[in-house]
């Protein structure tokens, strides 16, 4: 589930699933989405605080989830990727553990990232025969080159804070103690400052890719909820579901 709170004007926003590795299903993303949407006006929420419970930050969209996908034309991650991206206040993470699939992609949105230095970053889209999704095939080149995109993106391998914070997807790494007392210092100075101000400045900061951003997130959906129905994805959510390695030699 979704837990959320309210201190010094903080929103906090936290993947309490922790059983599950805080793995995301359909119900977390709406409501997440939700938060979002009515903190936006809400002015006793000026920065948005993004959490984990458990030692982790999440694991990613639920594997069981993925499948929802193909029958809805705006799933609810897509609205939630929507809500995030959009979101006129600034947002703040705080990441421990695991940060897999859009656990990454979604700090590509956020305004302040601090790590832990445990974290371990993945987007294994490719491994999963879906496609990126987030923004990031348009963000991740952009901001870190494209042979660092196509190393993570398509290679996909596990990748640690010390790179992340290397390629710009962070801006600080801590200790894993001092992780959420650093995003929260960070949130409350942000939370302190002239509001409207602040918000202009990340409208600005935002603007010159929010009109490409926007359908790159929607295509991005649109082609990897059509993947899900092919037999490269059946492979690796049925080789995970049976806790085995996929074989893709037969396509
Ligand atoms: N969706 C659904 N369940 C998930 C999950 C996910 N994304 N990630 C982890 N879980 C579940 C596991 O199935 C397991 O459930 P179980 O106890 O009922 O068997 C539980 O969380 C613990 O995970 P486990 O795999 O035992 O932990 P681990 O430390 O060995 O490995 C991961 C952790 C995250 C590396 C591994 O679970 C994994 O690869 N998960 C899938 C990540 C992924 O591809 N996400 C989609 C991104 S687009």
């Amino acid at each position: 589930m979704i837990t959320t709170s309210i201190e010094n004007r903080v929103l906090t926003i936290c993947f309490d699933r922790a059983d599950k590795k805080n793995a995301i299903t359909n119900e977390m993303y709406t409501a997440a989405e939700q938060a979002l949407l009515n903190s936006a006006e809400d002015k006793e929420v000026r920065v948005v605080l993004f959490k984990g419970e458990g030692g982790n930050f999440t694991s990613g969209n639920d594997m069981a989830s993925f499948l929802s996908m193909s029958k809805e034309s705006e799933p609810p991650v897509l609205k939630f990727l929507l809500a995030l991206a959009t979101y006129p206040k600034p947002v703040v993470a705080a990441v421990e553990g695991l940060a897999i699939g859009i656990g990454t992609t979604m700090l590509a949105h956020c305004d302040y990232v601090v790590a832990a230095d445990n974290v371990r970053f993945k987007m294994p889209f490719v491994d999963l025969g879906l496609c990126p999704e987030g923004g990031s095939s348009l963000l991740f080149p952009r901001f870190m080159g494209h042979s660092l995109a196509s190393e993570l993106l398509i290679l996909g391998d596990f990748f640690s804070a010390e790179k992340a914070e290397k390629v710009g997807l962070v801006n600080a790494v801590s200790t894993v103690s001092e992780v959420l007392p650093a995003a929260t210092k960070v949130a409350d100075t942000l939370a302190a400052k002239p509001p409207a101000a602040v918000r202009n400045a990340k409208a600005m900061i935002k603007q010159d890719y929010w009109e490409q951003l926007q359908p790159v997130v929607r295509e991005e959906i649109r082609q990897l909820s059509a993947m899900v129905a092919q037999e490269e994805c059946q492979e690796a959510l049925a080789a995970f579901a049976q806790k085995r390695a996929p074989d893709f030699s037969r396509f």
